[in-house]
């Protein structure tokens, strides 16, 4: 332990979880580290649970993004969450949102760290932050992510350091973090490689503002995502082959440009792809580094990588750990701020692979709403991303629910990405590229290449009435719902002559 905590005056601050919790009070905000179940506060949250069991309050939750250790489940069923955000991933959390028990905010993940630097968030009264080692000087050192911690830390009135054992040691050196000035006294951040390091190595701290130090040993929970299956294989063919098409084109090259991949099954499916691929030498300038971006540097496909959090499942995990000075030379975690920056995404050109839960015939996406009106998880970054980069891909199984949603529909049920933000849309079925199509054409290539065959005569029946209407992005108003109003009504979106003939 001393030498994770290596400063000798906070030595004396140990305390309990449960003593730290006991300084939460009712209406309070809590800045807790976390992103993707990666580098969260571990304890304290869960003595605040157990704090609910005898005592009524409520606290506002931000966080980096979604928290592992069934967190978001635990404070959302014992009722302690009045606001929280800028994203979850959790069921139970998510039937809470969509009951209207909590307020959610789905915020670009970007978006925060500003937010909170200007003051619109309101004060952020305790920063709990999960560190692998203090340093003799008062540096936190992160563990397995950077998210949002560093802002929470500047700007919060008390800090409680969750210093954790059983998180590997090794992990202090990766991190690189970097604080901007306030907008409008800020120069340009001068990232400019995948692998250049602009911070310094911890997070500091005005050692006077750290309230307590809870010691904890518990590793991060693994992530949930499923292994690759044959429709994403598919997808990551189809993906490979746009990239082919543009080194040919010579847009591009054999190493590509720097890739960011969204969170989630899929997204990490087709990255994975790229291991029997021809392209090498890879950069990842991401926000999740999830298992594939690691299969990948085993199989020597990696030069960088760069991102704001590890994610690994289970197997993957214990391998990463008890490999880690192999990566440690070719990895750096940043803040979310800084990995998901627009200025740096759009100066790296990145290409940016992310998910879509339904795509409509012209191109706008929809990552959050099922049908329209559930939260799923929220944006995360991929707005900042599609935004910015280079290359803006989205990627969904062209159905859902066992054929009985179509991922392609003819109006998205809700817009996260608009069809001036999405160049890309790839499908098991195929890839469009949508990159200088004008809505009319748009909507011929989605459905000829990316809608699944049994839905792909509703749909173009669908635009050949609408464009008979005329119009820029031709549709019939009144008709452009129908396919979720359909599913909600007979649990399927196809239309009874195409059930009966498929
Ligand atoms: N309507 C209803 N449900 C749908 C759907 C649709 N059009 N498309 C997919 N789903 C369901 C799937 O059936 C699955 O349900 P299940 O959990 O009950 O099996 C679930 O959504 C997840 O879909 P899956 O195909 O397994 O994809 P995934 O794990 O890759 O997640 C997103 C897909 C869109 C939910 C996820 O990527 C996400 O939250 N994205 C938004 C945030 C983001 O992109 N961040 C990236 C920046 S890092």
């Amino acid at each position: 332990m001393i030498e994770r905590l290596r400063n000798k005056d906070l030595q004396t601050r140990i305390v309990t979880a449960d003593e730290a919790a006991s300084w939460i009070q009712d209406g309070m905000t809590l800045g807790l580290s976390g992103f993707t179940r990666a580098g969260d506060a571990k304890a304290v949250p869960m003595s605040l649970v157990e704090r609910a069991k005898t005592e009524a309050f409520k606290v506002n939750i931000f966080t980096g993004a979604s928290l592992g250790f069934d967190l978001d489940k635990m404070m959302a069923e014992a009722g302690i969450i009045n606001k929280r955000l800028p994203f979850q991933a959790d069921a139970s959390m998510r039937k809470k949102i969509n009951d209207g028990a909590l307020y959610f905010v789905d915020q670009h993940l970007s978006h925060t760290a500003e937010l909170i630097r200007s003051q619109v968030l309101g004060s952020i009264d305790y920063a709990i932050i999960e560190a692998v080692a203090i340093t003799e000087d008062g540096l936190i050192i992160p563990a397995t992510s950077v998210g949002n911690s560093s802002i929470f830390i500047e700007k919060a009135e008390n800090v409680i350091i969750e210093l954790n054992l059983a998180q590997p040691g090794e992990l202090e050196g990766l991190h690189d973090i970097y604080s901007a000035e306030e907008q409008g006294m800020r120069g340009p951040i001068p990232l400019t490689s995948v692998e250049q390091r602009i911070g310094i190595p911890g997070i500091s701290v005005d050692l006077s503002k750290i309230k307590g130090i809870v010691v904890t040993e518990a590793l991060d929970s693994p992530s949930t995502i499923v292994p690759p299956d044959a429709e994403t294989a598919q997808m990551a063919d189809h993906l490979i082959d746009f990239f082919r098409s543009e080194v040919q084109a010579g847009r591009l090259t054999n190493s590509l440009a720097p890739l960011q991949s969204g969170i989630g099954t899929v997204a990490n499916a087709v990255l994975h792809g790229l291991i029997d691929s021809e392209f090498e030498n890879l950069d990842i300038y991401s926000e999740v580094l999830q298992d594939a971006v690691f299969d990948l540097f085993d199989h020597g496909k990696i030069r960088f990588a760069s991102g704001c959090s590890i994610t690994l499942s289970d197997e993957k995990m214990q391998d990463v750990y008890a490999n880690l000075d192999k990566y440690r030379e070719k990895l750096v975690l940043r803040p979310q701020e800084i990995s998901n920056h627009p200025e740096i995404i759009r100066r790296l050109g990145l290409l940016s692979i992310n998910t879509a839960l339904e795509a409509d015939i012209y191109g706008n996406i929809n990552s959050t709403h099922v049908s329209g009106t559930k939260m799923m998880n929220g944006i995360g970054g991929s707005g900042d991303f599609a935004r910015n980069c280079r290359i803006a891909i989205f990627v969904t199984k062209s159905t859902a629910k066992n054929g009985a949603i179509s991922s392609i529909v003819p109006f998205a049920s809700h817009v996260d990405h608009t069809e001036h933000d999405v160049d890309v849309l790839v499908t098991e079925q195929g890839y469009a590229d949508l990159r200088g199509l004008a809505p009319r054409e748009r909507a011929l290539v989605i459905i000829e290449k990316c809608a699944h065959p049994k839905y792909k005569k509703q749909l173009l029946d669908y635009f050949e009435e609408a464009s008979a209407r005329g119009g820029q992005t031709p549709h019939i108003l009144e008709k452009a719902l129908s396919w979720h109003t359909r599913l909600a009504e007979t649990g399927t979106m196809l239309e009874k002559e195409q059930a009966v003939i498929g």
